[in-house]
Order: structure tokens, then C-alpha cells, then sequence
């Protein structure tokens, strides 16, 4: 899935996906329209009990994710989400939590009750979709993945990992600095 800017660009550096040993299908989202609205765009791709990770294309993290989605694959039924400690809570979606489960997502509050920020790394099962429908846009017009979250949360059906080694988020010019750095460096350590 990409918007209609990036679409060259995507398909430039991933192609068929023959390199990876992989074969990808593109989507394009015509609209800003939120993250839970490309999701419900990728229904027609995914089988009826079929379940899907959602990994957002500005999240940069050093750690593989197929631990998580072990983990995940556990779980009977609902949904994971990956949280990050981060210093700006603020910029994100944030996790309350309660003797070890989540309670609430906030999206992006002015008094973050936790540094848990929510990653753009998502496990659901495949009533995401019904959800979907059922929530309506914020007031930044945008059809928030955090209320879709919620609903697993309210549900008693959400779980969630911390996700390890270094996640960002390249929202800003100053960590798509930071993530220059940390990806040269990762690069000479190979
Ligand atoms: C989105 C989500 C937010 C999440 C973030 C992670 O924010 O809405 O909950 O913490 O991705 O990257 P946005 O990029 O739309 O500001």
C-alpha cells in the first residue's frame, strides 16, 4: 500500500519482489486518509480466516520481527500491537498500561500518562475489517488506527510485545537524521 506520491518510488526499489524471493502486489491509497483506511483497502487480498501484519513504510527498527509474529501466531484469536519506550510520547500513539495489559491507546495526547508509544507495527486477526467499518474519521479527518486498537482493547482481545533494539519513526528531518545514522552505522557493522 502506498499513497500516490511514493508509488514510483516504491515500485522502483522493490519491483516484483523476484530479489527477496517474494511476489508483491501494490495498492495505492488515492487520499490521506488514515491508517485503518489502508487496511480496509487490502481486504480483497486477504482470505477469510486469513490474519495480517500491518507495518507502516516511516517505521525504522533494527530488531526482525519474526519473534513477535511467533508470538503472535499463539494467540488464539484478536490482535498484538509493539510497543516502544520513547522520550516524545507525545508524537504518538500512547499505551496505558495495567497490571501487564493494555488499557487504552490515546493517539497523540498533550499529557502522555506513560512513555509507551504504540509502533506502526500491527497483528490482527481478520475481524479488523468489521472494525474498521465500524469506526468514523477523527477530527484530523483520518480513520485512526488507534480506535481500531481500542476496540480490540475493550474486547479484552489486544496484546502486546515491547519491540526491541532501536525503533523510529521518520516523521520529522530530525530522526530521519537520526535514522541516517543509525542505518550507516548498521550498514559498517555488517
Ligand atoms: C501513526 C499512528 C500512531 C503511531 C504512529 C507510529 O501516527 O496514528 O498511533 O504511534 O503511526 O509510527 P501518524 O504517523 O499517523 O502520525
Amino acid at each position: 500500500m502506498t499513497g500516490k506520491d511514493h508509488i514510483g518510488e516504491i515500485g522502483k526499489l522493490l519491483g516484483s519482489g523476484k530479489t527477496f524471493g517474494v511476489s508483491l502486489s501494490y495498492l495505492v491509497q488515492d487520499r490521506p486518509g488514515g491508517i485503518a483506511e489502508a487496511v480496509a483497502l487490502s481486504e480483497p487480498f486477504i482470505h477469510s480466516k486469513e490474519r495480517i501484519v500491518v507495518a507502516l513504510g516511516d517505521n525504522l527498527f533494527s530488531d526482525s520481527l519474526t519473534g513477535y509474529i511467533k508470538n503472535y501466531e499463539r494467540q488464539k484469536s484478536g490482535a498484538k500491537i509493539l510497543l516502544h519506550k520513547v522520550e516524545d510520547p507525545g508524537r504518538y500513539g500512547v499505551a496505558e498500561l495495567r497490571n501487564d495489559k493494555v488499557i487504552r491507546i490515546v493517539e497523540k495526547p498533550k499529557h502522555p500518562k506513560s512513555p509507551n508509544a504504540v509502533t506502526g507495527i500491527y497483528m490482527y486477526d481478520h475481524s479488523v475489517f468489521d472494525m474498521i467499518k465500524r469506526i468514523r474519521p477523527s477530527p484530523r479527518g483520518e480513520w485512526e488506527i488507534s480506535d481500531v486498537n481500542n476496540m480490540y482493547i475493550s474486547q479484552n482481545l489486544m496484546t502486546y510485545d515491547y519491540l526491541k533494539g532501536w525503533w523510529l519513526d521518520t516523521g520529522t528531518f530530525a530522526s530521519y537524521q537520526k535514522a541516517n545514522q543509525l542505518l550507516q552505522n548498521a550498514t559498517l557493522n555488517i
